[in-house]
């Protein structure tokens, strides 16, 4: 399959990951409909889907904005959670990139924009209000920006910003999380690697996002010798399963290697997610090139030969790790998108950056990774292949245009804004 620019990863079908064989036009169906015969659910105590702009109402944690329709036309409903630090002034790109799309290919989204992180503990004491999550719920699709700050980091807190995103992926069953790498050959020299090594790299992480030791039982003591505390690594052999799957349909899309990262020479986790994922390769995906690798081996060459990866599948914790890895061969962690995807064509896309406070209300925050997950949301939530690729496309274009921030300019380049970078990206996405 040939792959051009910024084409990430391409999924067989449209979403609906756990459902193999789930067809590009049901989920369409799932999202489609026309301003008749469809009465979408209403999202939020924000209002309802087709509300005129006027009747648009400011709640303590969801507001929805909303376009006018045409006869036949479909909408969709994005809700957008901007979070802390360069999350507002990221998804603010995002959304431009979205408005752009559906101007030049006559698509009408409708926006509502709702509290998450330290944002919604500020104004609700939560991290995740239950007004955010039943906004995302009704969504086609969310963008997220980033969660966290030091004003929320003191570990002793019982509520913390992490705990929205968290609570989230888990809320919405978001169990595989896609984190795409290419190396775009004006930021080859963006990398802290040397340029031959970039040379062909072309990689997918599959992250598993609702298990492992990110939700097992934490626990916290205190003994005679002083504290303790623990973090349960824990996973089913169903958890394993519906991931593994996923991440071996796209290698089936892709150049056909799968590679499994785990620690199974120290981990009893790690030796169930070995022997599910041989398993399932043999007896269903013999066709794949397959290797499982040992986590530190792989940390090590993902920097000595990252071009032989094609899909890495990994547990929830490798896979973050591995990926902010990742993200320097990229050039920046400011060009890394993922998706959040589940049983259904729902996902939540995300640039897989934190919320980068020292640059934070600056203007620049490298806005790309978002733009590049609204083209991942457009591919896989509304199965719109098209438009995911003109925006990939208009992303590569700004960047041999040089309309780049301070993170990935050449040297003597002047660093453009976020603003002026989204702004750039949306001219030029073409039908
Ligand atoms: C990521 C982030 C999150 C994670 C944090 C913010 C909880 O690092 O999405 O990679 O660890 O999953
Ligand atoms: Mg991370």
């Amino acid at each position: 399959m040939v792959r051009e620019g910024f084409a990430l990863a391409v999924f067989p079908v449209c979403g609906g990951v756990g459902k193999p064989g789930f067809s590009a036009s049901s989920d369409r169906e799932r999202n489609a409909g026309s301003w008749e015969d469809k009465a979408l659910p209403d999202p939020s105590p924000g209002g309802r889907v087709g509300e005129k702009a006027g009747g648009c109402r400011k709640t303590s944690s969801v507001r929805a904005v909303h376009g006018q329709l045409r006869y036949g036309q479909v909408n969709y409903t994005i809700t957008v959670l901007p979070g802390d630090g360069i999350g507002p002034e990221v998804t603010a790109e995002g959304v431009k990139a979205l408005r752009a799309v559906g101007a030049r290919f006559g698509h009408s989204f409708t926006f509502q924009e709702a509290l998450i992180g330290g944002a919604a503990i500020d104004a609700t004491g939560v991290a995740l209000p239950p007004e955010t999550l039943a906004a995302c719920r009704a969504a086609s699709a969310v963008l997220l920006g980033a969660v966290g700050g030091p004003r929320w980091d003191d570990p002793r807190a019982s509520v913390r910003p992490e705990q929205g995103l968290l609570g989230l992926r888990k809320e919405l069953g978001l169990f595989a999380n896609l984190r795409p790498v290419t190396v775009h050959p004006l930021l080859i020299e963006a990398s802290p690697l040397r340029p031959e090594r970039l040379e062909g790299v072309d990689l997918l992480v599959v992250r598993e996002l609702t298990g492992g030791i990110y939700f097992g039982e934490k626990r916290r003591g205190r003994a005679a010798d002083g504290e303790w505390a623990s973090d349960l690594c824990i996973y089913t052999e169903a958890e394993i399963a519906r991931v593994v799957r996923v991440a071996a349909e796209l290698a089936r899309s892709r150049n056909g290697k799968l590679t499994l990262v785990d620690k199974a020479n120290v981990l009893e986790t790690s030796r169930l997610w070995r022997s599910v994922t041989g398993a399932i390769v043999q007896g269903e995906y013999p066709d794949l090139i397959y290797e499982w690798m040992l986590v530190d081996a792989c940390a090590m060459h993902l920097l000595r030969r990252p071009a032989d990866f094609d899909v890495i599948v990994t547990e929830n914790m490798f896979g973050d790790i591995l990926t902010d890895e990742a993200s320097m061969l990229a050039g920046s962690m400011g060009m890394l998108p993922s998706a959040s995807l589940g049983a259904g064509a729902m996902g939540l896309y995300e640039p897989i950056h934190g919320s980068a406070p020292d640059i934070a209300g600056q203007g620049k925050a490298n806005p790309l990774a978002t733009i590049l997950s609204v083209a991942l949301l457009l591919r896989h939530s509304l199965g719109l292949e098209p438009e995911a690729r003109a925006v990939e496309a208009a992303v590569s274009a700004v960047i041999e245009a040089g309309i780049v921030t301070g993170d990935i300019a050449r040297p003597g380049q002047a660093p453009a804004s976020t603003s002026v970078v989204g702004d750039a990206v949306a001219e030029r996405i073409v039908a």
